[in-house]
């Protein structure tokens, strides 16, 4: 199945200014007031002033909205909660999004607004990468979140792993959109809710309210907005009829009453990234690394490309990158004015017949904000450089340095860094696991992230993930007066990165065979062979062929890559017993299991980001935290399964034959 472009709002603006859907002919908001309007419908309406004073700084408070648009009801809600909520209180505002509008007409709309122009300045800096699937967002510390749920609202809602406190009934009028308020939704909303979710509506449309109340709400109707006869509130009294799920892919419950503090083991992009999620929901984390110095092995690449290896389908993989990629991108404005970071934007050049023949599909799939295909001139152009062949240009992407940002998420005052410190084993007694070195015990904590790379086969707890290094090296090339022309990221079958602090980064060999990390004069000539594929100019103008292998610099680090392409993230079993307790999988797949997952309490692991931990990672961070503070998940369902620690395990059972098949380079 080819993706369908994401396809946007068409607004038009009337005489005020204001936007109108052309495709559903109904207005975003209230002609007479809109933020008026989003006050008495959906913040009154769910009592979020009452509530949001009633806060306590444990789990966020989570408002599920129906139809984002201009994103009026977020900041109207957001501007509330700082004006009501204590200062440790956490909001979570998810919405689901058919058609987005462009980045341009959003910033137009909420100029309507300026009472909210500090907010809408944040979601505006933000509003990038709006592509199908989850796209996160994290606002002031992650006192505010945002989850952007790209799609059709009931298909959409049904990945999600969430329990929603106060539902936004938005969505154009139900006479103009009835497909929307159908009663898929209505049991989507139900599903969502627990004892006393509320929820409120501008409509009071019969349809409505009796479909709402067979999902299991109790309904009311109230004086409408304006010249609005009645809208509606409702509260959920319904209950849930438990339907199976797989209990190897359940939420694991949490150590009773746990002290808030982890430890993280190991300081690459995985262990920071976990690192700075934790720390923003509050909790207390120490992290352990075996280096003097953080980002040492595969995260200490001087540059780091945010380089996204797409389909054309909506492939697990596919949809892990947009959402990853959206993610590290929104993360980087946090701090946009570092020079160790670059937005420049990325030219996959058409170097090869497959790649010709992807690039069509690919502009196909996705709209040209996005991603846009180039002709050789136009690409060579962007670039600064002569091309010899055209491009896709990604302008979103770029390169990072990454232990820069590895240091940035970590410069937090909740977590303390622990270097020069090998972990050798974990024990879990008391309800603590007792992080073991040479010499004795490092650390301990209720809470565990194995975040080492492949040296989480060292750990008995982890020994049985099918991981693999693959051994890769990038090398310095020192920029001349003529390479500084280079603007962009160039990508075929290795990378250059425009100069930063004098040197171009140039990647990357693949070695199966090697587990060593010493630098190779014979990878670094591979890497030059690369360069003069990407372009014979740049490989000239950076005299390329004059310069000797054995005495450029360079960084050789091990990747850590899974099987099926995808990371390794989340909660940890005891794999000997999980086989035991689900072996009747091996006679029945289908089996419905109802035996709990034999996890081991409190131990997460977060690895196997091949070569696109700089696009993976930090996304992870955010899906550990979101189990371990027991909080809504930022992927959908398909996506968490998909990079589940227990899927192999699992899929052995169900086919009874060895799972790893090692698919070298396609990583
Ligand atoms: C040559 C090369 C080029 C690459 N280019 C790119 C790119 O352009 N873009 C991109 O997105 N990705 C790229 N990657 C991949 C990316 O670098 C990795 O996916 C990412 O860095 C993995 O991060 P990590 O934190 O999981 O692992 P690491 O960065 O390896 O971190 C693991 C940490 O755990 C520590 N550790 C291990 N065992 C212990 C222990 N027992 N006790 C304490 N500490 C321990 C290690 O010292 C290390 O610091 C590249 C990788 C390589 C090798
Ligand atoms: C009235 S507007 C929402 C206004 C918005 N809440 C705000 O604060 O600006 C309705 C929105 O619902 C979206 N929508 C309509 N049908 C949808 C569907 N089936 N799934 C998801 N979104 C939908 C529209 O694209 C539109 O952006």
């Amino acid at each position: 199945m080819t993706t369908t472009q994401l396809q946007h709002a068409h607004i038009d603006w009337n005489e005020q200014g204001q936007p109108l859907s052309a495709e559903f002919a109904d207005v975003y908001f209230s002609k007479q007031s809109g933020l008026d309007e989003s006050r008495y419908v959906f913040i009154q309406h769910n009592q979020l002033t009452e509530r949001f004073q009633q806060l306590d700084n444990s789990t966020p408070f989570v408002v599920a909205e129906t139809g984002f648009g201009t994103g009026l009801n977020f900041l109207a809600c957001w501007q509330h909660f700082l004006q009501q909520a204590p200062e440790h209180a956490r909001l979570h505002f998810i919405s689901v999004e058919k058609h987005p509008l462009h980045a341009a007409d959003l910033q137009l709309a909420l100029t309507l607004w300026p009472e909210l122009e500090p907010l809408s300045a944040q979601l505006l800096q933000q509003y990038l990468i709006i592509q199908p699937g989850y796209q996160h967002f994290i606002f002031q510390q992650g006192r505010v979140c945002l989850t952007l749920l790209i799609g059709e609202a009931s298909e959409q809602l049904s990945q999600l792993d969430a329990q929603v406190d106060a539902w936004f009934l938005d969505g154009f009028a139900p006479s103009k959109n009835p497909d929307m308020w159908s009663d898929a939704l209505f049991s989507q909303l139900a599903r969502l809710a627990k004892p006393q979710t509320t929820l409120a509506t501008f409509t009071s449309a019969g349809f409505v309210r009796r479909g709402l109340q067979a999902a299991g709400f109790s309904m009311q109707r109230h004086p409408g907005f304006g010249h609005k006869r009645e809208m509606l509130s409702g509260v959920f009294s319904g209950s849930h009829t438990a339907s199976w799920a797989a209990p190897w892919f359940a939420r694991p419950t949490q150590p009773s009453n746990p002290e808030k503090h982890a430890v993280i083991i190991g300081a690459g992009i995985s262990g920071c990234a976990s690192a700075y999620s934790l720390a923003i929901r509050g909790w207390r984390v120490t992290l352990i690394e075996r280096n003097p110095h953080i980002a040492q092995e595969a995260s200490g690449n001087p540059q780091g490309v945010l380089y996204l290896k797409l389909s054309a389908h909506q492939t697990n993989l596919t949809q892990l990158i947009l959402a990853g990629f959206g993610f590290s991108r929104r993360l980087l404005t946090h701090w946009s004015e570092n020079p160790h970071f670059d937005c420049c934007g990325l030219l996959q050049l058409a170097y090869n017949a497959k790649e010709q023949q992807r690039q069509p599909q690919l502009a196909a799939a996705f709209n040209p904000e996005f991603l846009r295909p180039l002709t050789a001139p136009q690409a060579s152009e962007l670039a600064g450089v002569p091309l010899a062949m055209g491009a896709l240009f990604y302008p979103e992407s770029g390169w990072i340095q990454p232990a820069e940002l590895c240091r940035l998420l970590i410069e937090h005052e909740n977590i303390k860094l622990l270097t020069k410190q090998q972990v050798t084993h974990l024990n879990y007694q008391h309800q603590q696991w007792h992080i073991q070195g040479e010499h004795g015990c490092i650390a301990q904590a209720p809470i565990v992230i194995i975040a080492n790379a492949n040296a989480a086969k060292d750990f008995s707890q982890t020994a049985s993930l099918p991981i693999k290094p693959i051994h890769g090296q990038v090398t310095s090339v020192p920029a001349t007066q003529a390479s500084r022309a280079l603007k962009t990221v160039l990508s075929a079958e290795g990378y250059i990165a425009p100069q930063h602090e004098n040197q171009h980064c140039l990647g990357a060999s693949f070695d199966f065979q090697r587990t060593d990390t010493q630098l190779s004069s014979l990878e670094q000539q591979g890497n030059l062979h690369l360069l003069h594929d990407i372009s014979a100019s740049l490989h000239q103008k950076l005299n390329a062929h004059n310069l000797n292998p054995e005495q450029l610099e360079g960084h050789a680090a091990l990747r850590c890559t899974g099987p099926d392409h995808m990371p390794i993230v989340g909660p940890v079993a005891d794999i000997q017993e999980l086989k035991l307790r689900y072996s009747a999988l091996g006679k029945d797949a289908r089996a419905k299991l109802h035996a709990p997952c034999p996890w081991y309490p409190g131990l997460y692991v977060n690895t196997a980001h091949g070569s696109r931990g700089m696009i993976t990672a930090p996304l992870a961070g955010e899906m550990l935290a979101a189990w371990i503070n027991n909080e809504t998940q930022v992927l959908p369902r398909t996506l968490l399964e998909a990079c589940h620690p227990n899927r192999f395990a699992i899929k052995v059972l169900m086919r009874k034959k060895p799972y790893y098949e090692q698919v070298e380079g396609a990583v």
